[in-house]
C-alpha cells in the first residue's frame, strides 16, 4: 500500500539540473510538499482507526486496528529523511545555480571588457605592444577555462554558456589575427614608440582643452591662409621597417571626388636616393593593416618629392632632370619630360633631406613643383604645371635660398617653408603667395618626434600634413585663420 509512494521517493535525480533553474525549483517545491502530505497522512492512518464500543457489562472496549505491521515506521523515518535531504540537495543546487548566474553575469561583462579593449586595438595604430596581446591571451584563457568548468558542472546543454564559449573562441581568433598582422613592426615600434605614445596621449588630452577653431571645407580656399597646425599623430612605421628612414607618403586628392581616399607610401632605399616600389592604400584602415590595394613599381624615383594626385604618381626621374606621371590604375608611366632648366644631382636640396631637388606639391588649385635653377643661384623656383602636359604654365621666383629651408609645401597657391629649431621642433617661417608674388615671414611651430621631416605634403582632401618623419609617418592637423 505504501510502496508506490517509497517508490515515487527514489525516483527524482537530483544530481542533474534542469536548464532552467526556476522551472525546476517549482518541480522540486513540488515533489517536497508532495513528501511531507504523505508523511502526515500516513501518520494520520496509523493511529486514526480507533472504534469504540460499549460491551455487554458497561465497560468500554476499544480496538485500536493496526494495518499492515510490515509498514515501517522506520520506513516513514526513512522517508522523511530523504525528504530532507532532498530539500538539502535542493538547496545547495539552487544557490549553486544562482552562483552560476552570477559568475555567467561576470564572464559577460569581462568579455565586453575584452572585446572593446580588442576593438580600441584594432582602431588605434600604435597604442598596442606585445605584452598587451600577452595580457589579453591570458585573460582570455582564463575566461576559457571559467567557462569549460562551469559547462561540465552544468549537466546538459545550456544556451547562455555555449553562447559565451563561442565569444571566447572568436574573441582568441580576433587576438591571434591582430597579433600576427603586426608581428613585421612591434619590436620596432616598442623600441622607439614609447616616447611617441606618452607625446600623442598628451597631445589628445590637449585636444579637449583648446577650443576649435572654425574649419573650412576641404579643397576651398575661403580662408586667409595658415593658422596653426596641430600637435603630430604618428600614424604608423613605413611598410619597409624602421631602417628606411627617408621617403614620402601622403593622401591622394581627386578634385572630382574629395572624399576618396588613396594613400601612398613610397620609401626610398637606404641609401635615401632613390625608390623603386611604392604602396598604395584604399583606405586609412588599409593603411593601419599593412593591406596594400597595390605595390608597383618603378625604375627609378628619385628623392622624397613624389605626389599621388588625381590617381597619378607624379615622380623625379632618377639620375634625370625628367619628371614623370605615372598611371597607377594602368601600372604604366604615361609621360616623362624634362622639366625646364631644373638643377639636380642633389645640388640645391633642402637642409637636412638629400636629393630633394625636384619636390612636388599638390594644393586646391592643382599640382605645382618646386625647386631650383642655376639662374635662381639655388633660391626657390615655384612652377605651376599642367598635369596633363606636364608642361610648365607659370613660375615665380622667391629670394629664399632653398637649401637652407628643410621642406615646403603648397595651400591655395601660397608656398610655406619650413626650417629646423631643434631636434624636436620645426618652424614653417616663410611664405610665397603666388596669387600675389608677395612673400613674407610666418611663425608655425610644427612639434615632431623624430629630427629630421623627409618629407612634406599637404592635402587639400582632408586639409592635413603628411609628414614621412625618419621612417614614421605622421600627419598634422591644419587650421586656417578666417
Ligand atoms: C478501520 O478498520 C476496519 C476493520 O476493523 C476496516 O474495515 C476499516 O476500513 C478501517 N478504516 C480505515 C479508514 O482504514
Ligand atoms: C569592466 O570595465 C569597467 C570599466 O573599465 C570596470 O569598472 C569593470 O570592473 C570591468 N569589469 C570586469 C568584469 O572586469
Ligand atoms: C563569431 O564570429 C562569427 C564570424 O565572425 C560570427 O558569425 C558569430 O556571430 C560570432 N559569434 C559570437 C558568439 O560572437
Ligand atoms: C572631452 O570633453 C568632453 C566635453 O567637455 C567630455 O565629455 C569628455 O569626457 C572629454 N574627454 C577627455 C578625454 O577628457
Ligand atoms: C597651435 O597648436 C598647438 C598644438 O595644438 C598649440 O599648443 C598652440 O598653442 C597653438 N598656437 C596657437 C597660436 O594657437
Ligand atoms: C593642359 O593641357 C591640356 C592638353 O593640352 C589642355 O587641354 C588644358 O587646357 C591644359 N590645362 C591648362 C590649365 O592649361
Amino acid at each position: 500500500m505504501y510502496h508506490p509512494y517509497h517508490a515515487h521517493v527514489e525516483e527524482p535525480e537530483v544530481q542533474k539540473l534542469p536548464n532552467d533553474p526556476i522551472l525546476m525549483t517549482s518541480e522540486l517545491r513540488n515533489l517536497f510538499f508532495i513528501l511531507v502530505y504523505i508523511l502526515i497522512d500516513v501518520s494520520l492512518k496509523l493511529f486514526a482507526n480507533v472504534t469504540g464500543t460499549l460491551d455487554d457489562h458497561g465497560s468500554c472496549q476499544c480496538s485500536v486496528y493496526l494495518p499492515d505491521t510490515s509498514f515501517p515506521v522506520q520506513k516513514a523515518e526513512q522517508l522523511q529523511v530523504i525528504a530532507t535531504t532532498l530539500i538539502q540537495k535542493f538547496e545547495t543546487e539552487l544557490s549553486q545555480v544562482r552562483e552560476y548566474s552570477k559568475r555567467i553575469e561576470l564572464y559577460q561583462q569581462q568579455i565586453l571588457n575584452i572585446t572593446i579593449r580588442v576593438e580600441h586595438m584594432e582602431q588605434s595604430s600604435i597604442s598596442y605592444t606585445e605584452l598587451d596581446f600577452q595580457l589579453l591571451k591570458v585573460e582570455i584563457s582564463d575566461l576559457e577555462r571559467l567557462v569549460t568548468q562551469l559547462k561540465s558542472s552544468v549537466v546538459g546543454s545550456n544556451v547562455i554558456i555555449d553562447q559565451i564559449y563561442l565569444e571566447i573562441m572568436n574573441l582568441t581568433i580576433l587576438v591571434n589575427e591582430l597579433e600576427s598582422m603586426d608581428k613585421n613592426n612591434i619590436l620596432a615600434i616598442r623600441r622607439q614608440i614609447v616616447s611617441l605614445q606618452n607625446q600623442l596621449r598628451e597631445c589628445e588630452n590637449s585636444k579637449n582643452i583648446t577650443v576649435v577653431p572654425p574649419s573650412f571645407p576641404p579643397g576651398s580656399c575661403i580662408h586667409r591662409g595658415l593658422l596653426n597646425v596641430s600637435q603630430p599623430y604618428v600614424v604608423k612605421l613605413n611598410w619597409k621597417g624602421f631602417s628606411y628612414k627617408y621617403g614620402s607618403w601622403g593622401r591622394d586628392y581627386s578634385p572630382s571626388e574629395p572624399e576618396k581616399e588613396i594613400y601612398w607610401v613610397a620609401p626610398l632605399e637606404t641609401n635615401g636616393r632613390y625608390f623603386e616600389y611604392f604602396r598604395i592604400y584604399g583606405s586609412f584602415d588599409d593603411l593601419l593593416l599593412y593591406k596594400t590595394m597595390y605595390e608597383r613599381r618603378l625604375r627609378y624615383g628619385e628623392g622624397s618629392g613624389a605626389v599621388l594626385y588625381n590617381n597619378y604618381f607624379y615622380y623625379h626621374v632618377y639620375g634625370s632632370s625628367n619628371i614623370a606621371k605615372y598611371d597607377i590604375n594602368a601600372n604604366s608611366v604615361v609621360l616623362s619630360k624634362a622639366l625646364p632648366s631644373a638643377t639636380v644631382g642633389n645640388r640645391f636640396s633642402y637642409a637636412g633631406v638629400s636629393w630633394q631637388d625636384i619636390d612636388f606639391a599638390v594644393d586646391e588649385n592643382g599640382l605645382w613643383v618646386i625647386y631650383s635653377t642655376e639662374n635662381s643661384m639655388g633660391n626657390i623656383v615655384i612652377s605651376k604645371l599642367n598635369e596633363t602636359t606636364l608642361d610648365v604654365l607659370n613660375t615665380w621666383q622667391t629670394r629664399q635660398y632653398r637649401p637652407s629651408v628643410s621642406n615646403a609645401f603648397m595651400v591655395c597657391g601660397i608656398l610655406y617653408a619650413t626650417r629646423i629649431l631643434s631636434t624636436r621642433k620645426e618652424e614653417i617661417f616663410y611664405m610665397y603667395d603666388t596669387n600675389t608674388g608677395e612673400e613674407g615671414s610666418v611663425s608655425v611651430i610644427m612639434d615632431k618626434n623624430l629630427e629630421t621631416i623627409q618629407s612634406l605634403a599637404y592635402s587639400p582632401a582632408d586639409q592635413r600634413l603628411y609628414v614621412y618623419n625618419d621612417g614614421y609617418l605622421v600627419r598634422y592637423d591644419v587650421t586656417f585663420q578666417h
